[in-house]
């Protein structure tokens, strides 16, 4: 309707238009700017670790399927037969050392390269291109702690450059032990009836509205805080939120405190291996913790130890959460999920939640960290349907004549600060949660919008 992109993301005044949920042509630009050009994530390849084996997932609106070849390489192919647009790949899972289209027959290998096309005398892959020109599309792959990251961008950023500083605290999360993560079954989705930035910018380290949305979790004490007193006693909102350019963040959230939500044990006078093993990263078993020490830097283990990340999103759309769990045992339970919000059309997104657990870790502590994460942040868990409830309503606003002029209004602003004895880079906000890693998220969002 005329407006701009300064008319959407009000950088002067920090707001955003609510009509940036709901405009179908601001929707097909973002398929073009955001998902099809900036680096996404598809799954784990634990998802896949035989030869031939796939899964179907989605790049925006792009359909990809994801596959392990012979030599053990992992590929992502464009799920359009080059033929006549055909899906190539009907399932949405399976094992196959050819994906044969459905329509006319045209074959293809795990890596993408064209086969051939049935009746071959008659050479009906043709006589007016090579063969190997009738590949599937590929795009540029990077596997991360085993997490499988795409982009359609071939020499755009690198995917070092796309992280940016957050790689210091997403190494501690998932490049710690030697075995890596392990993903606990086929990841959980169901479509919800709002835009896919709804959920997105949350993703950009939003701790403000667990106080409210989440008071359940507070009044069953699960955040510490009584029932009472919410609102200014309320530990696990306290830490270092930190932010880069590129749009991601991490809430970083003190151990000792969160600890003290479960119990009064204190982390004074206890080493950096002291405090690990009573407050692990979720699945860390005790003897995980050496592993630790190995994998990462000194820094890296102390910050894990002390003011270990919590919560946080990468750019564009996905979600982490790690639950902590002290430990009651030789083992460590917790959850550590990611989800992706997938968009479906401007009013629809796809919530997939990926769960996970390290690959070493006993079987009974797999079984926790599965039954947690699906209580916790699955599609019925106690948190996620606090916000499943709450992104519809924002996007039924969006749709009213004047609703949709109202703005968004980014005013807890309090700017960057570098606390003492601090390890990693970015923007670092100390105290409680606020505004800007979310303000963040919307200017990563304007300049890869503001990009022809
Ligand atoms: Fe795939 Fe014709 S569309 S073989």
């Amino acid at each position: 309707d005329g407006a701009t992109l300064d008319d959407l993301v009000i950088r002067d005044t920090n707001e955003v238009s609510l009509r940036v949920m709901n405009d179908h042509e601001l929707y097909k630009l973002e398929m073009e700017r955001i998902f099809a050009k900036t680096w996404l994530l598809l799954g784990h390849d634990t998802e896949i670790p035989k030869a031939g084996d796939f899964i179907v997932r989605d790049m925006g609106e792009d359909q990809v399927i994801v596959t392990r070849d012979r030599n053990n390489e992992i590929h992502v192919n464009l799920n359009v037969c080059p033929h006549r647009g055909m899906k190539v790949c009907t399932a949405e899972t399976g094992n196959a050392q050819a994906h044969r289209c459905i329509y006319h027959g045209w074959a293809f290998r795990p890596d993408g390269s064209f086969i051939g096309a049935p009746v071959e005398k008659e050479k009906m892959h043709g006589n007016q291109r090579e063969k190997s020109e009738l590949g599937l599309k590929k795009a540029r792959v990077r596997l991360y702690g085993g997490l499988i990251f795409a982009t359609w961008n071939i020499n755009g950023p690198s995917f070092d450059d796309f992280l940016g500083d957050m790689k210091f605290y997403l190494d501690q999360l998932f490049c710690r032990t030697d075995s890596g993560l392990e993903m606990l079954g086929p990841p959980q989705r169901f479509v919800l009836p709002c835009n896919w930035k709804i959920p997105g910018e949350q993703s950009g380290s939003d701790g403000f509205h667990t106080l409210t949305l989440h008071r359940s979790l507070m009044e069953g004490g699960i955040m510490g805080g009584t029932a009472e007193s919410i609102y200014d006693n309320a530990p696990g909102m306290y830490g270092v939120d930190v932010s880069v350019p590129q749009g991601h963040s991490l809430r970083c959230l003190e151990a000792a405190q969160t600890f003290k939500m479960f119990a009064d044990v204190s982390f004074e006078g206890k080493t950096t291996e002291e405090r690990l093993n009573l407050l692990p990263p979720p699945g860390v078993t005790k003897d995980l913790i050496p592993q630790l020490f190995k994998n990462l830097s000194k820094e890296q283990v102390e910050q894990l130890a002390t003011i270990p990340p919590q919560v946080g999103g990468m750019f564009p759309n996905i979600l982490l959460a790690f639950i902590f769990a002290p430990r009651t045992d030789g083992g460590s339970s917790g959850a550590l999920a990611l989800h992706t919000y997938v968009p479906k059309g401007p009013d629809k997104v796809e919530f997939v939640n990926f769960i996970f657990a390290e690959k070493d870790a006993p079987e009974q502590v797999k079984r926790d960290m599965l039954q947690n994460a699906i209580q916790q942040t699955g599609t019925s868990g106690i948190i996620e349907q606090d916000d499943a409830d709450t992104w519809p309503q924002i996007m039924r606003n969006s749709r009213g004549a004047i609703s949709k002029t109202m703005t968004l209004k980014y005013q807890a602003l309090h700017g960057h600060e570098r606390p003492d004895n601090w390890y990693g880079e970015g923007l670092l906000y100390p105290g409680f949660t606020k505004d800007d890693t979310q303000w963040n998220w919307w200017l990563a969002y304007y300049d890869l919008m503001a990009e022809a």
